[in-house]
């Protein structure tokens, strides 16, 4: 055993390629060929490997950092020989990057919008084969998709070559967890337990205890139902309520429907609602963007999905570019759209590119509910229906008609503070629709 620097071996043509991932630390015993360290060129990902067992002394890189052919990432404690005869190991031939992982449908939506099937990230071409019986490999991209589900990468098979797990293998694994953990390890099966270490669903004979009939699930409830099992349980909820004087919003919307009472268009709070959403959203934008890995893809159109109940389950049609069009258009469309959806002919273009989601429940009842995010947006406005309440008015107690929000938000990207302003300015417009063109 003698102490060495490991560099960075040849990589081809790539210079100054950065470090994405430091995948060991001081004191860590490896194998040979086990990685350490993961860059990623615009062209593809590479691993670093182990030249031999050993221990890793000191790490002399962080994440971020541009390294190239020859630069010391960390000094190790091995085989000295390994090192000598571990010179340049030849990268593998860069493969495109495969394109970034389709964001599965929205949990509603997904009714005739099936999530795409996402297409296999390219195993990165490791710099090093692993050996049969070291763990099996799974490329940057793969094991931090694992992370951003809670998956963990030594707990799934491995479909590819030399026993590689593809993202298709972790999105499989997550499939059957959530279905009751069709496929559990043996040493869950034996303790009762799924692999997300919960006890298997119960399996009761239900006749045994009176007549009961069985009704298969829709096609829609079959498709939303794992969106939205997934949606729940990988997103870190947070659900902020708010009310919003809408006494005002409701006088003027009166009017307007008795003025164009010939014209047959009837205008709904949503109309209203879905401008003043857009307004809160260009105020603040990070509620309009989706996650993808480490970035924030902050979306500058403004398109707005709303919840349509329909007797076959839930749908989330989508009013395009809502801040080009006007109240009266928006009212127009929402209808439309609401008896397409009843009729189940919405198509999948009517449901796609969402930016941000409405559940409205005003028209049924409710104070106040916490509905499920619709990934991969990061937030959701639930609307309660309005009643009238006395409002302490700085003199006097005033009825005022108030409409319950709730927003829920993913709160890996959108924190407690900004919720709440969001909320809070929203309350502003929806009292007085002139804020939203300020
Ligand atoms: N408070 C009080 N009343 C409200 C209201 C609110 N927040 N929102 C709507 N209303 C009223 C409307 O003004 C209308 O009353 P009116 O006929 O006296 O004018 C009535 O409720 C019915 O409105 P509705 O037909 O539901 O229109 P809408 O534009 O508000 O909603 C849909 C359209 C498609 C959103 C609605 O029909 C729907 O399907 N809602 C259910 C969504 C759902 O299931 N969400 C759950 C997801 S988990």
């Amino acid at each position: 055993m003698a102490a060495f620097e490991v560099r960075v071996p040849d990589i081809g043509d790539f210079k100054d390629v950065p470090v994405i991932e430091v995948l060991v630390k001081p004191g860590d015993s490896v194998k040979k060929d086990d990685s350490l360290l993961t860059l990623e060129s615009d062209k593809a990902t590479m691993e670093v490997p182990a030249p031999s067992s050993g221990t890793v002394k000191t790490i002399l890189v962080k994440v971020g950092d541009k390294v190239s052919e020859g630069v010391a990432i960390l000094t190790f404690e091995g085989d000295a020989a390994a090192k000598a005869e571990a010179p340049a190991t030849k990268a593998a031939p860069p493969q495109p990057k495969a394109p970034p992982a389709p964001q599965a449908a929205a949990p509603a939506a997904a009714a005739a919008q099936p999530a795409a099937s996402a297409a296999p990230i390219a195993p990165a071409p490791a710099l090093a084969a692993p050996d049969s019986g070291t763990p099996p490999h799974a490329s940057p991209g793969v094991r931090r998709f694992a992370r951003e589900l809670g998956v963990e990468v030594a707990k799934v098979s491995g479909s590819g070559p030399k026993g590689r797990i593809l993202k298709d293998d972790i999105q499989n694994f997550v499939k059957q967890a959530l279905s009751g953990g069709a496929a559990p390890s043996a040493a869950a099966r034996a303790g009762g337990m799924s692999d997300l270490g919960l006890p298997a669903w119960p399996k009761v004979d239900f006749a045994k205890f009176g007549p009961i009939e069985t009704k298969p699930l829709t096609r829609i409830q079959k498709i939303s139902g794992p969106a939205l099992s997934r949606n729940w349980v990988m997103i870190p909820h947070v659900t902020q309520f708010d009310e919003a004087d809408i006494t005002e919003l409701e006088a003027f919307r009166a009017k307007v429907n008795e003025e164009n009472a010939k014209s047959g268009v009837k205008i709904t709070p949503l109309a209203f609602l879905i401008k003043a959403v857009v307004a809160a959203l260009k105020k603040y934008p990070t509620l309009n963007s989706s996650l993808d890995g480490d970035n924030l893809v902050v979306k500058q159109y403004w398109n707005i999905g709303f919840a349509a109940d329909t007797p076959n389950g839930l749908v989330v049609p989508v009013v395009k570019s809502a801040d080009q069009k006007g109240v009266i258009e928006i009212a127009i469309e929402t209808s439309d759209l609401a008896a397409k959806a009843r009729e189940g002919k919405l198509g999948p273009a009517d449901m796609q590119g969402g930016t941000f989601s409405i559940s409205s429940l005003g028209g049924i009842g409710g104070t106040a509910f916490t509905p499920i995010v619709n990934a991969p947006e990061v937030a959701i406005l639930g609307v309660s229906k309005a009643a009238m309440k006395p409002v302490w008015n700085g003199k006097e107690f005033a009825p005022r008609l108030m409409m319950p929000l709730s927003l829920s938000y993913d709160h890996r990207v959108v924190d407690g503070a900004l919720g709440a302003r969001f909320t809070s300015f929203l309350a502003q417009v929806i009292a007085d629709l002139r804020r939203g063109m300020l």
